[in-house]
């Protein structure tokens, strides 16, 4: 056991140990862990909820599609789903509005959801070149590795938009809407400062990205920054979790008891089925990621532990859309595909809307074709491009299972059908396989699939072959919807929740006293005398390490000179779950702990900034306090600006 002063000194960063010299410039924060301790913060754990809110309003903001609910804290049974609006695609029920948004010329915002297609969709071609219409670009903040405030996104037309003011145009847009309902409803303006905000993101999100949603919250005007609590940002697999165990019989199908519910009221819930530390898993299947995770159950009050840390990855329902264009790249090539797409966005966002209805239509006892319309500038535009007919490339082309209709449509075979599926399917039936063979993964007496693609057959069939009955596979009616109701009803408590696992392990670069035969030598550092070692990994959480809400870790930091007005100092983290030198493999630098020590100077030599992180929430959270005059420092941890 190292004891405080074994671990200070004075003038050193974080950065300086990565390069082994002392550093001496401006505003070096001195980083020295004084007492490495976790602590259990009971007294918030069993803090009762309070409601300083009117109502809780969550935004399911998805890949493919989007939408709002709410309830009211007075009356939390009662959920209500957003108005519908108008709009809709033939053969495609949404209860959701699709993800797109419309950007005049001159870049101001116009429209979002179906009066954003249905306005880009009218404009004449030449015209449409100019508007900048966006869709899926959720994805972006989960596949860009580095990630910034200042990351772009491409509109159809090809333009460069930045990332952050589309979520922030599509937040206020929600914002706005959610009001007018509320306002509608009260009779009279309701006020924003009345609503606390619910923002859903893929459980398997990194900070960086969750960070990026909150960033936008703020330039949107949903919350403002000086008031952060008032917008809290809810994990998809765990919204719906919340809501599923809740869920009454007649709420749901039983994929593998479809015909009875024998033993069961239709009035009971899922819960009456579970009992104390029962396990179930909730996987997401949305448009852009699938999410999972592992919950067991404490009852009475039906709290949620989690017992595997979330997984997942991108394997949404848009990978089969991804399919269906290089199958067309295949048949009419890549570049007149690339070209098409860019001469004529309308037209192919049309193309697309006609796929989306066929896919939905695909299941695995089909046996007649599928027919998807060309739209007539398709074909049109082809000509013109090739000098022959798309009826002369699908001929040539050999694509076995695609034949040319002669009412202009492309024929599919369910074969062909069912392989655009398969690399989606196949990538989420490896990953439950995986997931399943963990031994914090056995005895799951339910598993939930939720999200819109959920309700494929194909899935259903591929997740029923691969579970042989181990566990009831459940599918709630509604499955779009449940996301948005489970995410009301954590706002209305966020505590259901108590423990959660870390998905990284994060910790600080360190100086330690140099230890002979444990520490590598080229990692020795000699200061006024004394030996150190660099670069020591000072572990926060470890991947996978479960961690309770409320639960802190605490370290203390003091400044390298009396006048300093901030600490900075760097986190890393890693997938592994022991790290031993921040130079490790794997080991990258993710983000900054900023403690603003202004204003805080006092006559002690040494200054000790005792700082608590807490890791056990949705986001990771710091707060701090100078130990000397017992003031709060402003703490911050920020993913972004790296
Ligand atoms: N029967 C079906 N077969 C295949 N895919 C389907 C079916 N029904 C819906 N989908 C797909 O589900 C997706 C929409 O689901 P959902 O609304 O849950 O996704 P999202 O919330 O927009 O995405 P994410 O949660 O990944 O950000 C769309 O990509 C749609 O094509
Ligand atoms: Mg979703």
């Amino acid at each position: 056991m190292m004891t405080e002063k074994e671990l200070v000194i004075d003038d050193m960063i974080t950065d300086a140990m990565a390069t082994p010299s002392p550093a001496k410039s401006m505003g070096d924060p001195g980083i020295t862990p004084l007492s490495p301790t976790h602590v259990l913060n009971d007294s918030e754990e069993n803090e009762p909820t309070r409601h300083p809110y009117v109502v809780v309003v969550a935004i399911d903001f998805g890949t493919t599609s989007s939408g709002y609910a709410y309830a009211f804290t007075k009356e939390p049974e009662c959920i209500h789903t957003m108005r519908r609006w108008e709009g809709g695609d033939p053969g495609v029920s949404n209860q959701k509005t699709p993800t797109t948004i419309l950007l005049s010329p001159d870049r101001k915002f116009h429209s979002f959801g179906y009066a954003a297609r249905d306005f880009y969709h009218d404009l004449d071609p030449t015209e449409s070149k100019q508007w900048l219409y966006l869709e899926k670009f959720k994805m972006k903040l989960h596949t860009t590795a580095n990630l910034s405030i200042d990351t772009d996104l491409h509109a159809a037309n090809g333009k460069k938009v930045k990332a952050l003011d589309i979520f922030a145009y599509a937040l206020a847009f929600f914002k706005e809407q959610a009001l007018k309902e509320l306002s509608d409803q009260a009779g009279a303006d309701f006020d924003n400062a009345d609503v606390r905000w619910v923002i859903t993101v893929p459980a398997i999100w990194k900070m960086p990205a969750k960070q990026f949603m909150r960033e936008a919250s703020y330039k949107a005007g949903l919350v403002s920054r000086d008031n952060p609590d008032q917008l809290i940002i809810a994990l998809e697999p765990e919204a719906a979790s919340i809501y599923c165990r809740k869920l009454r019989l007649h709420q749901m199908v039983d994929l593998g008891n479809k015909t009875s519910l024998n033993g069961y009221s239709p009035t009971e819930n899922v819960g009456a089925g579970m009992t104390q530390g029962d396990r179930y898993v909730v996987v997401d299947c949305g448009g852009g990621t699938v999410d999972l995770t592992v919950h067991q159950i404490r009852m009475p009050e039906g709290h949620l532990k989690e017992l595997y840390k979330a997984s997942g990855g991108p394997y949404g329902s848009i990978g089969i859309d991804y399919e269906f264009e290089k199958l067309l790249c295949k048949i009419f090539g890549q570049d007149f595909i690339d070209q098409f797409k860019v001469k004529r966005p309308a037209a192919w966002v049309d193309l697309m809307i006609a796929f989306e209805s066929r896919k939905r239509a695909a299941a695995p006892d089909r046996s007649n074709p599928l027919n998807i319309n060309l739209p007539f500038s398709f074909i049109d535009y082809y000509k013109k491009f090739r000098g022959h007919s798309v009826e002369h490339a699908l001929k040539k082309s050999n694509a076995e299972f695609v034949k040319w209709s002669s009412q202009g449509m492309l024929r599919m075979s369910p074969d062909a059908m069912n392989a655009l599926f398969k690399p989606t399917i196949d990538h989420i039936i490896q990953h439950l396989t995986e997931l399943f063979e963990r031994p914090e993964v056995t005895n799951i007496k339910f598993l939930f699939l939720v999200g819109g693609f959920a309700e494929s057959p194909l899935l259903q069939q591929a997740v029923q072959n691969m579970l042989q009955g181990r566990s009831r596979i459940i599918i709630p009616h509604d499955v779009g919807l449940t996301i948005l109701k489970g995410a009301v009803l954590f706002g209305l408590d966020p505590s259901i929740i108590k423990v959660r696992r870390s998905p990284l392990t994060y910790g600080v670069g360190v100086l330690n006293r140099f230890i002979e035969g444990k520490h590598p030598p080229e990692k020795m550092l000699v200061k006024e005398g004394t030996r150190w070692c660099t670069d020591v990994f000072d572990t926060f959480i470890s991947t996978d390490q479960s961690v309770a809400l409320g639960e802190t870790v605490k370290r203390s930091y003091t400044p390298a000179k009396p006048s300093q007005q901030v600490i900075v100092i760097h986190v890393y983290c890693s997938e592994k779950e022991s790290v031993s030198f921040i130079t490790d493999p794997g080991v990258r630098k993710c983000g900054t702990l900023k403690l603003d020590v202004s204003g805080t100077e006092s006559p002690a030599a040494r200054r000790e900034i005792q700082t608590l992180m807490q890791f056990g929430d949705t986001e990771i959270r710091a707060m701090a306090v100078d130990v000397a005059t017992s003031r709060s420092v402003k703490a911050s941890i920020d993913f972004l600006s790296q």
